[in-house]
């Protein structure tokens, strides 16, 4: 009989269970969130024995052996398969509230025990491990992230010294996988308001940059006690990032900006 530990109050009821293949040795447990929004029925936990001598190294490998050869019908994202795509963020752990990260470079080994993978928290879920992006990806286009500039084009491409180059480092090599944003309580409790840790990080990579000319209207944008100030430097954005970036740092960068020009 599986163990599945649920919370008592927990509407998420045992699933199906997919057993390993006879004679198979090295077995880990995957239970995986299943929700289809239009069944009518309660999301539910199944169960996969996944044999570990004919699988790859990390999650991802494992959820696309599954899909391959246990169950068709299990739906998550992915794309690069090597962490700059962004698309296969979920949560993973040895127990239930995991840790959000990119199931692609997450090693299996890392994880003790059973594996739990649910979708990215607090996000509806269209199904599966699949959460809806409309509204991070509305306010991601809320801060116009692009350059903008108000002088003469120059001939030539606009030049940057290597200094300035350099305060970009840390900042453009966030892959939007919005693994920070689905992790920040003011966000959990204020997500149509708040513009959270990935927008804003964002938000600060155009602020930093020597050829952008909008900084005074990009801090306008900003300057308000929910897009902005929701954010109480509780830093579990910081923590949980898989690219190992800093966005509650960068939101400190757009609220000292602001303090400066007061
Ligand atoms: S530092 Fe700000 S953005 Fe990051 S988790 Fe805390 S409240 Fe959210
Ligand atoms: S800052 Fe990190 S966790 Fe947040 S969206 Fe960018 S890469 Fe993902
Ligand atoms: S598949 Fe692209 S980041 Fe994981």
């Amino acid at each position: 009989m599986v163990e599945f530990n649920l919370p008592e109050n927990s509407k998420v009821r045992p699933g199906k269970t997919h057993d390993a293949p006879e004679g198979a040795t090295n077995v880990r447990r995957f239970n995986i969130y299943r929700f289809d929004p239009d069944s009518g029925e309660n999301p539910r936990l199944d169960v996969f024995h996944v044999d570990m001598d004919d699988c790859g190294p990390m999650v991802l490998d494992a959820l696309i052996k599954i899909k391959n050869e246990m169950d068709s019908t299990l739906t998550f994202r992915r794309s690069c398969r090597e962490g700059v795509c962004g698309s296969c963020a979920m949560n993973i752990g040895d127990k239930i509230g995991g840790t959000n990260t990119l199931a692609c470079t997450k090693p299996i080994e890392d994880i003790p025990g059973d594996i739990k993978i649910h979708p990215l928290p607090h996000l509806p879920v269209i199904k599966d491990l699949v959460p809806d992006l409309t509204v991070p990806y509305a306010q991601y286009a809320s801060i116009e992230p692009w350059l903008k500039t108000n002088s003469q084009a120059p001939t030539s491409e606009r030049l940057q010294s290597p200094d300035e180059r350099d305060k970009l480092d840390g900042l453009w090599e966030c892959i939007l996988c919005f693994c920070c944003q689905t992790s920040c309580p003011s966000y959990w409790w204020n997500g149509d308001r708040y513009l959270g840790p990935a927008v804003l990080i964002q938000a600060y990579r155009w602020m930093v940059d020597s050829r952008d000319e909008a900084i005074g209207e990009r801090l306008n944008e900003l300057n308000d006690p929910f897009r902005l100030y929701r954010c109480h430097t509780i830093m579990n954005c910081t923590s949980t990032c898989p690219k190992g970036l800093n966005p509650g740092k960068a939101i400190g960068g757009i609220k000292g900006y602001l303090a400066r020009r007061r």
